[in-house]
Parts: C-alpha cells; structure tokens; sequence
C-alpha cells in the first residue's frame, strides 16, 4: 500500500483484517515515525485498535522501502494523494506518477498495480506507459479501485460497503483482486467489475452526485427562507421518495472535505477536455464556493451588521464530525472574514484544533471545550455538528455568554428551545 494517509491506511488496516499481509510504505517521516510507534496521524473511530491489533498479528507493517514491500505482492495498491492542481483544477498527478516509477523499479515479478487514489479517466493507461518505460519486459497489469469511504466511519465503510468498483482487463488481474477482497464475497456485498475508464469515471461521477444533493438542498434552504417553508420537512418529503433517497439532504454552510471539493473541480476539467462539458457539476462547483463565501455575511449580519471588536465563540472547525479533517472547511473561509471584518474568535473543535490552527489566522484562541468558546462571547455559530454540542443545556449556554446571538449552520438546535432561553436564533432554512 503506497501512502499511509487517510485512505492508505485505513485500505490497508481492513485488508489485513480480512486476512492479508499488508506493507505500508509512506514517505513522510513524521507519519511514518508515528505508525511505527502506534501512534495513528490521524483520527478515525476504531482505527488505532484495528491497526494495532493487526501490527500484533503480523498482517501489517510499517516502513518507507518501496523494494522491500513491493518485493513477492501480489498487488501494489496506490493511495497518495491527488490534490487539486493549482491554478487550473485539474487533479495534480504528481504523486501517483512518482509512486508509479518507484513501483516499477521496484518490482520483479507479475503483480497488479491498483490505483486507489481517485484518479481522473486516463490515469490507469498512464500508469501502464510508465510502468513500461520505466521497466521493459516486467510482468503487470494495472487496475482501478476507486475509494468510496467516508471519513468518520471508515472502517464500517470499507468492511460493509455498499458496493467494491474494480476497473480490470484482465482475467489474472480480476483474479487477484477478488481473492483480496474474498471476505466481502461472503457477506455478498456487490462487487462490479468494469473497464478501467469507467471505474475511473464512477469515483467522479459518485461524489459529483452526492456534493449536487447537498448543493440542490442548500438552494431549497434559501428558498425555504424567503418563503416561509421548512428545509427539513420538503428533506423529508422529497428523500421519502425511494428515487431521490433520504441522505445527504442536509443543508449547512456548503460542502468541503479533501474529496468533494477537488473532486466535483476535476470532473468538471475532465468534461471540458472530453469534449462533453458538465454543466450541471460545474454549477454546483460555483455555488457552492459562494455560499461558502455568504455564511461569514450570514453571521456578521445576524451581529447587527457589524463584527469589529466583538467576540464569537465558534464551536467545530472541521469539514464535518468524527474527523480531525480540516481540508476545505467552511470554518477556515468563515472565520478569516470574521477576524478580516474585525472580530476576536475564540474557537473548539473536538479533534481538528491542530489541524486547523496553519489554516487559521494566528490570532484565534483555541478552547479546551465548547463552554469556553461561549464563554464571554457575543455571538456563538455552529459550524461541525459534533455530538458533544447537541446536548449543551441552553441556559447554561446563554448564561456563559456576554450577547445573545447564536447561529447555528447546522441545524443541531430545537428552534423553539433557543428562543426560551434568550437566545436570537438563526438556523438554515427553517423559521
Ligand atoms: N480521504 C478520504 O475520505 C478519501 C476517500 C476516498 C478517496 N480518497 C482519495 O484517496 C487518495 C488519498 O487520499 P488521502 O485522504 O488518503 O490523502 P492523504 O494526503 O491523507 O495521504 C496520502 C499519503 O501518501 C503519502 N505519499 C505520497 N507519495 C508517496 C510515495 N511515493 N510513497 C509513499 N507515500 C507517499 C503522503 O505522505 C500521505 O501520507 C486521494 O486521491 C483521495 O481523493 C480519499
């Protein structure tokens, strides 16, 4: 498993659980030094005892020589990163291709070469070209297996997933991919078996999808507004419907994370180059960076038009619960234009502080807990819906802050309950 990220190593810990040897190899010193103390870089629920558990019986190791984990695999799964490139929106390939090279020098026998890293179309033939400068004659196939995990609850996803997309074309390599993944035949989770553009493409085409429900149920938020109506109940109403489906019709302050994002970017450049552009995609793309842009507004327009020398406690900063994930983050636009427009910030975040704090303007104060970020604010704002902030007693709350303000872009409060305790409450898309 090439990269011991998010992605790497969460593949990697659940392959070794279903029974394989696992090497991980990962570049970073400090990750690395870290993984082989059994200290995770990362947060994750149920990761470090999955890790740990599989580092004990041996499945699974650690370690930065790429000869010495590719040496006897059967498969190479590549899982670095592919960010958005700068300047065009293009997914930036750099990594995958250098770990490609590396693979290939590597490797001296037959051996499936996986990208795990969402790719765009295309990526899969030019890993095969690489692989055949870098190293003529050398047995392999190449083979696409996008990841379709969610942060948060990584394990259950990889271990239960709703469905395994395998780009192959050949019979050997088809074989050894589903002999890595046999356990899941056994709980008789679909595996489908594709071409490797399409398996490129399905990776695309799946987020592109999810980040335009979520883009369609923050315009209905809007509208919802200026009607008078409640996002939560048309949610209801339309998700009800087995076509449409019940998730991901939360609204919020616009979506973020390391996939959407960049995800929804390259879809949108791959269309274009294709020829067939994506309008659609390239409309959630635009209003999504927009409404990002609109919650600092929301929020200084709720303070009465003016944030400059007041204090706003804001509780979350990551780009959704059960992370320490900070890529994109509605938080980092919203409180650099509250600290720009004048404001004192005085944030927590469960898991993502550390993370957040280089994306962050330096004079933000981090909270031990989310009391503190209340305490003497004059405004409070919900950014993460983290567990921990439903249950915090509303007078108690109240009572800790200076002003009265608390917007809530996650919806996680009772309306009504807000307002009994004083609160001037605003929430998404509801009165
Ligand atoms: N994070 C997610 O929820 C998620 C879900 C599905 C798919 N993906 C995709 O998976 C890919 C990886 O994402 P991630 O979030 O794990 O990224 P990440 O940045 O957390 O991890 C990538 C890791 O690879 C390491 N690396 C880079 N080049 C290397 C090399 N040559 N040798 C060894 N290690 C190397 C980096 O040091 C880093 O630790 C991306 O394409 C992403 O789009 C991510």
């Amino acid at each position: 498993m090439i990269g011991g990220g998010y992605v790497g190593l969460v593949s990697g810990a659940c392959f070794a659980e279903f029974g394989n040897d696992v090497a991980v190899v990962e570049a970073e010193p400090a990750k690395l030094t870290a993984l082989r103390e059994g200290r995770l870089p990362i947060y994750e629920p149920g990761l470090e005892r999955l890790v740990a558990d599989n580092v004990t019986a041996g499945r699974l190791t650690f370690g930065n020589d790429i000869a010495a984990a590719v040496a006897g695999a059967e498969a190479v799964f590549i899982a670095v990163g592919t960010p958005t490139r700068r300047g065009d929106g293009h997914a930036d390939l750099t990594y995958v291709y250098a770990a490609a090279e590396q693979v290939a020098k590597a490797m001296s026998g037959y051996a499936v070469i996986v990208t795990k890293s969402t790719v765009p179309v295309g990526t899969g033939r030019r890993i095969a070209e690489i692989v055949r400068e870098t190293c003529p004659g050398l047995e392999f196939d190449v083979a696409s297996n996008p990841e379709f995990l969610r942060e948060g609850s990584a394990i259950g996803d990889f271990m239960r997933p709703d469905r395994v997309v395998i780009g192959a074309e050949s019979e050997r390599a088809r074989e050894v991919m589903r002999q890595i993944y046999r356990p899941l035949y056994l709980i008789e989770a679909p595996i489908l078996f594709t071409g490797i553009e399409t398996a490129e493409l399905t990776k695309y085409a799946a987020n592109s999808f999810l980040a335009m429900k979520v883009t369609f149920i923050n315009e209905m938020a809007d509208l919802c507004e200026r009607i008078g109506a409640d996002v939560h109940d048309v949610a209801r109403g339309i998700g009800l419907d087995g076509r449409i489906g019940r998730k991901f019709l939360h609204p919020g302050p616009g979506f973020g994370g390391s996939c959407f994002p960049k995800d929804t970017l390259a879809l949108v450049r791959i269309a274009q180059d294709a020829g067939a552009p994506s309008r659609l995609v390239e409309t959630v793309v635009s209003v999504n960076d927009a409404r990002k842009a609109a919650m600092a507004a929301r929020i200084i327009a709720a303070c009465g038009g003016s944030v400059r020398g007041r204090t706003v406690g804001v509780l979350g900063l990551t780009f959704k619960p059960e992370t320490d994930d900070m890529r994109d983050s509605p938080a980092v636009p919203i409180v650099a234009r509250l600290v720009e427009d004048g404001a004192t910030v005085q944030a927590f975040d469960p898991e993502g502080m550390e993370q957040a704090k280089p994306l962050l303007p330096a004079s933000i104060r981090y909270c031990t807990n989310a009391m503190e970020a209340a305490t003497g604010a004059d405004a409070l704002v919900v950014v993460t819906e983290w567990n921990e902030f439903r249950a915090l007693p509303p007078a108690r709350l109240k009572a800790a802050m200076r002003g009265n303000v608390l917007v809530d872009l996650r919806n996680v409060y009772d309306p009504a309950a807000m307002v009994a305790a004083g609160f001037e409450y605003q929430s998404i898309g509801r009165k």
